[in-house]
This record gives structure tokens, sequence and C-alpha cells, in this order.
């Protein structure tokens, strides 16, 4: 196990330090068959994402993605919830497109069998090559990311934003609903998305020394805003399987909606907070969020927040639409490293499974 784990403490790790190769495969694996998928796809008016846990976050930032670029704006469904309320809600004019890992989550492909049964188009985006939600679907692409044992998943998530922006890039095309010029500079972006990656793995020490200061909090708040709200959402998502501290993960919108009640003197809120159409937005609720004593931790490009946050991790100036592949890592690592510091093992974590394969 020691060999498998390449000199790295936990496959956790190891994972998530592979992400920038792993990326670059998901590129390069998908760049001659995005086309015929887009193609395939485009024609469908109704889109729904079905997925559970974090392939469900990267459904969500596919969200944002498509309505971005493809003036689409899909559903998202728990597949766990879509199998027992879209029976009615489907037919041949609608694209499914399921997002798994493993191929195996019984939810998920449950979602899928009904998809088809009402005559819907189902595209899987898979990790796991030839896995039964490759046998259901219809169309497959694969995210390429490798054997993935961790059971918090690391580089099948980033591996699985990587596939929808390419997905989503070559729709925009097809429907001519962006400007090549920007879907250009798009992909050249996502070209270097592993180089971004692997900037931001070099702050894996300070991480850690954030980790020990953080070590007995009890309570996280991860917000976020239009295409970093997925990103909040895995972030505390992360924490919770594997240091078993109590985190939500929340669009900054909803603060003042009820989760103000709950912050008080050092209470750790992360702001995911790159440069977009909503950074002042967020800027207010950071400020909000520190008025109640909240322990501001930010996320962001842009320096001038360091006036309203307690720490900055200062992440690589890029567009809006890739920061999620690149913002999701710090937050892997912060959780790794609560994890071990608490006593857990992250790659075993108490009750969950790699594969929920039965309900
Ligand atoms: C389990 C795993 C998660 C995973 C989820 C969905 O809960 O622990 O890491 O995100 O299942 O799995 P899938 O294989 O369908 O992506």
């Amino acid at each position: 196990e020691m060999a498998e784990k390449a000199g790295f403490p936990h496959f956790m790790l190891k994972e998530i330090y592979e992400q920038p190769g792993a990326i670059r495969d998901a590129i390069h694996g998908n760049r001659e068959v995005i086309k015929s998928v887009a193609e395939e796809i485009a024609k469908y008016e109704k889109v729904i994402f079905v997925a559970m846990g974090t392939s469900y976050h990267a459904a969500l930032a596919g969200k944002y993605l498509l309505q971005r670029l493809a003036k689409k704006a899909p559903l998202v469904e728990e597949a766990s919830e879509f199998r027992y309320e879209f029976e009615d809600l489907i037919d041949e004019n609608t694209l499914v497109i399921a997002i798994t890992q493993s191929g195996e989550t019984a939810d998920t492909l449950a979602a899928m069998k009904l998809a088809k049964r009402k005559g819907a188009k189902v595209l899987a985006i898979v990790n796991v090559v030839g896995s039964m939600a490759t046998r259901i679907a219809d169309l497959t692409l694969y995210t390429h990311a490798g054997p993935e044992i961790g059971v918090a998943a690391t580089k099948t998530y980033t591996t699985q934003l990587t596939v929808l922006t390419m997905l989503a890039i070559e729709l925009a095309r097809i429907l001519g609903t962006a400007d090549e010029k920007y879907l250009e500079e798009l992909e050249r972006t996502l070209e270097r998305a592993p180089e971004l990656v692997e900037q931001v793995l070099g702050y894996n020490s300070s991480l850690r020394e954030l980790a020990e200061t953080l070590k007995d909090r009890k309570d996280f708040f991860y917000i976020g805003r239009g295409i970093s709200v997925p990103t909040a959402l895995e972030g505390a998502l992360k924490l919770k399987e594997i240091s078993y501290i109590h985190a939500e993960g929340i669009s900054a919108g909803e603060l003042k909606h009820g989760p103000l009640a709950l912050l008080e003197d050092g209470v750790p809120v992360i702001a995911i907070n790159p440069s977009g159409r909503v950074f002042e937005k967020m800027v207010s609720n950071m400020e909000e969020a520190r008025a109640r004593g909240a322990m501001i931790i930010a996320l962001s490009d842009r320096k001038e927040l360091e006036r309203v946050s307690d720490v900055l991790i200062e992440m690589p100036p890029v567009d809006e639409l890739l920061t999620p592949i690149i913002y999701v890592v710090p937050l892997q690592l912060l959780a790794y490293h609560l994890a071990v510091l608490r006593g857990n093992d992250p790659d075993k974590p108490r009750n969950l499974a790699k594969s929920v394969t039965v309900e």
C-alpha cells in the first residue's frame, strides 16, 4: 500500500496532487470527441443534470457554465429526488446529463433508467470505464482521472468540471451563443488549468498552518455567489466528510435569511470571491459576516480583500468560469489537514462509502 501511495501519507493527498495531470488527461482525452457529443445534444431545449454528492456539485457548476456560455438554463436534480418526481416531466425532447465518478451509484443509475424509459436522451459523464452508467447511457464522456481510492472525491471532481467546461464551450460554438474569440480564450485558459492548480498546490504548507489554527472550531461556513456557489458547497462537503466538523455551504445571498444568526466571534467563514460579475456583492456579504465577529478566510485574486478578511488566500487571476477548477484545490487541502490534525483517516471516513450502490 505504501508503494501505491507513492510516498504520500494518504491516497487523498496523492490524488489532490495528481490533479494537474488528471486535468491534462481529461482535456486530451476529450478533445476529439467533444464536438460530436455537443452536436448530438445541441438540439435539446430541456436539459436536466442528475447526480449525487460531489458529482452533484459538478452538475451545479455545469449549470452555470451552460447558462453563461450556451444560454441554456438547465435543471439540476439530485438523482435520489429526480427518480421519484420526474416521471411525468420528461420525454423525447429531454436531455438528461448524469454525472457519476463510479458509474455505479444506485440513485443515479435509477434516474438514468427512468430517463431512458421515458425516451429522453442520456449523456453520462463518468470516470470508471465500462461501469454500469456507461452501459445505460446513449453517450458517454470520460473524465480520465484514473482510479480514485480516497472516499472523498478530489481529482474526479476537477476533471468533471474540465469536461463540463469543454462541453459548454463547444455547445456555445455550435449554437452561436458566445463570441468565438472569447471561446478560444477560454480554451487557452483551460489548457493552463493544470499549471494554475500546480501553483495552488504550492500553498500546501501554509494551509496546514491555517488548519492548525482552526482545528478546534465546531462550525464552518463556506459562502460564494454565482459559479462559486458549487465551490462553497463542495468545500463544506469535503470538510464534513473527512474532518467531521459541521460545515454549511451557502449562496451568500442567503446569509441574511438565516445563517447570519449563527455567526459569532471567531466562526470561520470561507468566502470564495474571484473577480467577476458578483465580486462587489460578495464584498458586502463578507463585511456583513465580519461585523458579526466571524473570521473571514477569503479566496480571491484581489489583494484589496485584505481589508475585509482575516486571511487572504491569493489565487491566480483567471476567467471566472474557470475558477471552480482552481479554487476548490485549497479547500480540499484545508479539509485534508483538518482531518489529519484531528486524528481521522481521510481515506476512510466513518459511515461513508466510495460508491453508494445500495439504497
Ligand atoms: C459517495 C462518495 C462521494 C461521491 C458520491 C457520488 O457519497 O463518497 O465522493 O461524490 O458517492 O458518487 P458517484 O460515483 O456517483 O460520483
